[in-house]
């Protein structure tokens, strides 16, 4: 897929051009340095139901509950044709990965970062507008690691896509909707003998 940006390099270059044939004219839109869109920050809760093309080409359902003021960012995962996988993030470090029907398995991950937090976009660079999955967004991108496309409009998160070949489209975005049901986020008990696995 081509992707079309159009870059605020290309209007200051305009009004500078504008400025070189009628030197008399002034920025007439002195904004339109601090004007350069900036992602809207993630809401400190929401469900998203996620639609998710892996870099295999394998496809998957995720719902996504983000909870900041909990600290914890859960993802119920549906593979195509497979098992309903838990992955409960805590802001401590700690991951549980698991299933709750047979064939049970259970996998902790511990990193020192966490979850993401709402300001996760913060000093992303900004590429322009393309339209993606038939919506026209701003589009940016932070440290070669994501590529994040926001409606222009509503300013909601409609794709975004990682280095390792993940793209991930938002199909529903709640935005204050909490996961009460604290069952499924409790790890279960065959996850507790086993080997804690550094990431
Ligand atoms: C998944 O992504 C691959 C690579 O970009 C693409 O060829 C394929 O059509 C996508 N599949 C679906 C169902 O979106
Ligand atoms: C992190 O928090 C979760 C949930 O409270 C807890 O189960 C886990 O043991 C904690 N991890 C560490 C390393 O304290």
């Amino acid at each position: 897929m081509k992707l079309q940006f159009h870059t605020p390099f290309i209007r200051i270059t305009l009004i500078v051009f504008l400025q070189l044939i009628n030197p008399s004219l002034q920025w007439s839109e002195p904004h339109d340095f601090s004007s350069i869109p900036t992602p809207a920050p993630w809401p400190e809760r929401f469900h998203a139901l996620l639609y998710m093309n892996l870099s295999s080409t394998r496809l998957q359902i995720t719902n996504l509950w983000y909870d900041w003021p909990r600290g914890r960012n859960v993802n119920i995962i549906q593979k195509q044709l497979s098992v309903l996988l838990y992955d409960v993030e805590w802001n401590n470090g700690t991951t549980f990965y698991y299933t709750l029907s047979e064939p049970h398995s259970c996998r902790i991950m511990v990193n020192d970062v966490g979850i993401p937090r709402p300001d996760f976009l913060d000093g992303a660079n900004y590429l322009g507008t393309a339209v993606t999955d038939g919506y026209l967004c701003n589009v940016w991108e932070k440290v070669d690691t994501i590529w994040y496309y926001e409606d222009v409009y509503t300013k909601r998160p409609v794709r975004w896509d990682f280095y390792d070949g993940i793209s991930t489209h938002v199909m529903t975005f709640e935005v204050g909707a909490a996961l009460l049901d604290d069952s499924v986020t409790q790890a279960p008990a065959y996850c507790f003998n086993q080997e804690i696995k550094n990431v």
